[in-house]
């Protein structure tokens, strides 16, 4: 069989659309609110910042470079550079590109499946006149519902696969051109109506007004890992977009575009949600639940109107993590299908059914295998269900690894000459200043980070 074409983004502009949908997910909705607050607000978000700075920034434009310089998916991006004495290392770096997206898709599909049902609920009335403690029970019952859970994840894997296999120009680019725009008017009234009727003074002292003494080891690494998970390092889905840019596009632009958004859509859905759950006093440390258990309190306590925003919050949420989705699917189908090992459709529809076997199981980790402990009789994974061990080796292990080996990649075994083309930056400063972050900030403290959580 022909391997498939290697496409390219219409734009650079389509390029930024989609990576920054890849980017902004239910990380940025659903996960930072929730961790903001448990970690001590605005001192967590000071350290969140630094680290997109000095972590995020340097590593999304090495995982762009790979990308764009072999013009390849993952795989055969970490394959293509040549001439290392320790090429099998680099393959199987490559083959965990491949496979760290696979293994987030299986639990991110099911969170997506939440958020689907909560915008369908919202919209026929389900969430209205609800009575004292029917939010936390609606939550659980959904949880402990194996046919909801694996209906709602069924058709999130299956839209994915559905807008994958139609390619990059009428399936990604198409998606995000509809669903990006839609998403950020979403946030934009969200926001101003919380602003309006919300606590908004005390949102931003929470989420800017540093208190130093909270700042742990712990919140860094709480911090090192949301970084990653929003910014979507070390698993494929950056790579495999930089391989569709063009060579007239600037890496580093793009690169700081993409970060500037997500940071700045993570902090918008704080001030969406903080100002409103300040006002109704409601508890902002929710946890995982805030959005899914407090919000729809909120939303009923707003009377008609709420109902308005109940839906249109879950449907940016839904939108949200449609356009991450795609970016985990993608990494995958590219390499089997440009590899001539299938065509795009069918590599889509087998990886899509691979998904939901896996994504089976994990759905079910919430109620009736609630009790299975698969690594259990390991110290690190004891207590954790099939999908806390896929989502802690995949979210944690695996991607930090893997952002740790390709800063090794960019840094010491790509010739020097090839990044300095790549960046089109020059021999500059900012060049130098990247280099050294990438050649020895990065590998020492990622690989710090992975001790810390892993060891
Ligand atoms: N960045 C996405 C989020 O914040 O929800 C999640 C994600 C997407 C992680 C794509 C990794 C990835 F490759």
């Amino acid at each position: 069989m022909q391997p498939a074409k290697h496409e390219h983004w219409s734009s650079g502009f389509t390029f930024l659309l989609a990576a920054v949908g890849s980017a902004v997910g239910l990380g940025n909705i659903w996960r930072f609110p929730y961790v903001v607050a448990e970690n001590g607000g605005g001192a967590f978000v000071l350290i969140y910042l630094a680290i997109v700075i000095v972590f995020g920034i340097p590593l999304l434009m090495s995982e762009l470079m790979i990308g764009r310089s072999s013009q390849k998916p993952p795989l055969g991006a970490m394959q293509s550079f040549g001439g290392s004495r320790v090429q099998k290392l680099w393959d199987a770096v490559g083959w965990s590109y491949l496979l760290v997206p696979m293994g987030i898709l299986t639990f991110y599909s099911v969170v997506a499946g939440w958020t689907l049902d909560y915008a369908f609920g919202m919209g026929i009335g389900t969430f209205n006149n609800l009575e004292e403690g029917a939010s936390a029970r609606m939550f659980q019952e959904l949880l402990a519902s194996p046919v909801k859970l694996v209906f709602w994840m069924t058709l999130s894997i299956g839209i994915t696969v559905g807008i994958v296999a139609r390619g990059l120009k009428s399936g990604l680019e198409t998606t995000v051109k509809i669903l990006m725009p839609a998403l950020f008017i979403i946030l934009i009234i969200l926001v101003l109506y919380a602003s309006i009727t919300g606590d908004f003074a005390r949102s931003v002292t929470f989420m800017f007004e540093p208190d130093f003494s909270k700042i742990t080891p712990k919140l860094v690494l709480m911090a090192a890992g949301q970084a990653f998970f929003s910014l979507s390092l070390g698993s494929g889905a950056i790579m495999v977009y930089g391989s569709y840019l063009t060579r007239d596009i600037s890496i580093p632009k793009m690169a700081v575009g993409v970060a500037f958004a997500d940071t700045a859509v993570a902090l918008l859905a704080g001030f969406a949600i903080f100002p409103i759950v300040f006002a109704f006093g409601v508890d902002h440390a929710a946890g995982p639940g805030l959005v899914f258990v407090t919000l729809p309190i909120v939303f009923n306590d707003m009377g008609g109107i709420g109902q308005i925003f109940g839906v249109l919050f879950f449907l940016l949420l839904a939108f949200a993590a449609i356009t991450s989705t795609i970016s985990l699917l993608e990494p995958m189908v590219a390499e089997l299908s440009e590899e001539g090992k299938f065509k795009r459709a069918r590599a889509a529809i087998y990886c899509g059914a691979v998904l939901w076997f896996v994504g089976v199981f994990v759905a079910l980790s919430n109620n009736i295998l609630s009790d299975v402990h698969p690594l259990g009789f390991l110290p690190l994974f004891e207590g954790k269900t099939i999908e806390g061990v896929i989502e802690f080796l995949s979210a944690n292990v695996f991607m930090l690894l893997n952002g740790m080996m390709v800063s090794i990649f960019v840094g010491w075994s790509v010739k020097r000459s090839v990044t300095l083309e790549e960046m089109g930056l020059g021999d500059s400063v900012l060049f130098k200043i990247w280099f050294l972050l990438v050649r020895f900030v990065v590998p020492l403290g990622v690989g710090f980070i992975f001790y810390d959580v892993v060891l």
